[in-house]
């Protein structure tokens, strides 16, 4: 927020309630981590699991991007509408991601469902999100999504490795999805002396708004 916005910004009156932390506790903490680690690039590469259709897991790397927005918590990613894992979540949206962060030796579980967000989306700040994210990659990192099939045999056709994909500026190309991590779950080992292991659950409480369960759990 701008500073001459937030002078212009009437105070609240005395007597209004303190309005609750808008982010939950483990958000606040993992935003702590990826800054005491932000000189290390590795730090934004997490595993991230999802369950292939014969019930198997399968897992890979990815680089977490951002969250959605200040309001909502889910984690982003950016992944190619033609990769096996897009097979997978037509099957099942379970997914979980592990990411430790070695100078703090915390290791965070981070469960839910994963949303695919593509050119048919229509929700406003996924659009931006999508947006956004195609915006922020490199020349030759958005080049990829206009590489031959993922998986496939390799194409030996020089021409096709060198094809230009658009500008940041330019509408991503339908094969550049996001892939939106819905957390309902998070649990965090830190390993100290002693160790601490603290479990979040998303709940929805009785007047139908959610709130975040935290329990601390023997490590
Ligand atoms: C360091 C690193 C970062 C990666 N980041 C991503 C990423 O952000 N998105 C992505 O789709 N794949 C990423 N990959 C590639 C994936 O690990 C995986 O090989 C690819 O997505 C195909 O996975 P799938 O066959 O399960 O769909 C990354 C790989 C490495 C080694």
């Amino acid at each position: 927020m701008a500073l001459a916005q937030l002078v212009a910004e009437r105070p609240p009156p005395a007597a209004a309630p303190i309005a609750p932390p808008t982010q939950p506790a483990w958000r606040t903490r993992l935003v702590a981590s990826l800054h005491s680690h932000e000189k290390q690039s590795h730090s934004r590469y997490v595993q991230l699991a999802t369950v292939r259709p014969d019930g198997r897991p399968a897992n890979r790397t990815m680089v977490f991007r951002d969250f959605v927005s200040h309001d909502d918590d889910s984690l982003v990613f950016v992944a190619d509408s033609r990769s096996r894992k897009m097979k997978e979540l037509a099957y099942s949206r379970a997914a979980e991601v592990a990411w430790y962060f070695p100078c703090s030796r915390e290791q965070y579980r981070l469960t839910g469902e994963l949303d695919v967000v593509d050119g048919t989306t229509t929700e406003p700040n996924l659009i931006k999100a999508r947006r956004r994210g195609w915006a922020t990659m490199s020349d030759s990192a958005r080049q990829q999504w206009v590489w031959p099939q993922p998986g496939a045999p390799r194409d030996n056709d020089p021409a096709v490795w060198t094809k230009r994909a658009p500008g940041p500026d330019e509408p991503p190309v339908d094969t550049f999805i996001l892939l939106v991590l819905r957390v309902e779950e998070v649990e965090l080992l830190v390993l100290s002396s002693p160790s601490t292991c603290t479990h979040y659950s998303r709940e929805v409480g009785p007047d139908g708004n959610y709130f975040w369960l935290e329990e601390s759990l023997n490590p």
